[in-house]
C-alpha cells in the first residue's frame, strides 16, 4: 500500500502480530531524531517554496518592461539633391513611451545614425541625458547632419535610382545606455539600441507607411 507519510505526523504502525519488533531505547531515540530531522527539512522546504513564489510574484510585478519607441516623423530633404545629403539636415521625431507603472528610466546621452544601404549617411548626438518617469511619453526629436555621398560612385547611382522611383529605404538607429529605477533601487546599465526602418519619398519625407511604426529595440 504505497502512501505518502508526512514526516511530521506519526507513521502508522506497521506492526505485525506475529512479528512484533523489539525496539531498544537507542533505536527509539534514533527514530525520533530521524523524524525530527525530516520534519525540519520539510518545513524548510515549504518555507523555501513559499519564499520562491513570493519572489517570483514580486519579480513579475516589478520586472522592468522595455520602452516602446515609434517613429512619428522623419525627413531627409537633402536626399533629392544631386549632392546627396551633404550639408543638409535629417530631422526626426520618435515617441518614446515608458510602459512601466512604477519604474523610471535613466537615459544617457543618445546618438542617432542614419544608414542608406548599410552605409552611414549621417550621425550625431540627439539627446542629452534625461530621466523618464513611469508611464511617461517623451518625444525624442532632433536633427542630424548628413554626410556627403561621393558623386559618381555606385552608392550615388543607387540613390539617384531610388530617388527617381520615389522610394529610398533608410535605417534610422538610436543608441543609448539606460538604467531602470525601481523605487530607490537602480539596476545596472543596459546598452539600448533602437532600429527604425524608414522609406522616404523623393522629397526626403517619410512615406505614410513608415510613420508610427514600432521600432524594434535590442539590448547589447
Ligand atoms: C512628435 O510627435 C508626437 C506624436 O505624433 C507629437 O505629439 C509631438 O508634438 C511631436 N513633436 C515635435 C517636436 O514635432
Ligand atoms: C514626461 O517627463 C518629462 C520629463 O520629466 C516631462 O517634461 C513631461 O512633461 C512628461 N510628459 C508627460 C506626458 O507626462
Amino acid at each position: 500500500m504505497p502512501m505518502f507519510h508526512s514526516p511530521c505526523l506519526p507513521t502508522q504502525s506497521r506492526s505485525n502480530p506475529h512479528h512484533r519488533p523489539r525496539l531498544t531505547a537507542s533505536r527509539i531515540r534514533e527514530s525520533l531524531t530521524t523524524r525530527f530531522t525530516k520534519c525540519v527539512c520539510s518545513l524548510l522546504l515549504t518555507l523555501l517554496l513559499i519564499g520562491g513564489i513570493v519572489v517570483f510574484v514580486l519579480w513579475l510585478n516589478l520586472r522592468p518592461h522595455r520602452p516602446h519607441l515609434h517613429l512619428a516623423e522623419f525627413a531627409a530633404p537633402g536626399l533629392a539633391d544631386p549632392a546627396g545629403l551633404a550639408d543638409s539636415v535629417i530631422s526626426f521625431n520618435v515617441t518614446d513611451r515608458n510602459p512601466n507603472q512604477k519604474i523610471g528610466i535613466y537615459y544617457d546621452a543618445m546618438v542617432g545614425s542614419v544608414y542608406y544601404r548599410d552605409r552611414l549617411v549621417g550621425s550625431g548626438q540627439v539627446m542629452f541625458p534625461f530621466y523618464q518617469p513611469p508611464k511617461n511619453t517623451t518625444a525624442i526629436t532632433g536633427q542630424i547632419a548628413g554626410a556627403r555621398i561621393a558623386a559618381g560612385g555606385t552608392l550615388a547611382a543607387q540613390l539617384a535610382g531610388d530617388v527617381a522611383r520615389g522610394r529610398i529605404p533608410l535605417r534610422f538607429e538610436l543608441g543609448s545606455t539606460i538604467r531602470f529605477k525601481v523605487k530607490t533601487w537602480d539596476t545596472h546599465r543596459h546598452h539600448l539600441h533602437v532600429e527604425c526602418d524608414v522609406v522616404v519619398g523623393s522629397d526626403g519625407s517619410a512615406l505614410p507607411e513608415s510613420k508610427n511604426k514600432r521600432c524594434p529595440i535590442y539590448f547589447i
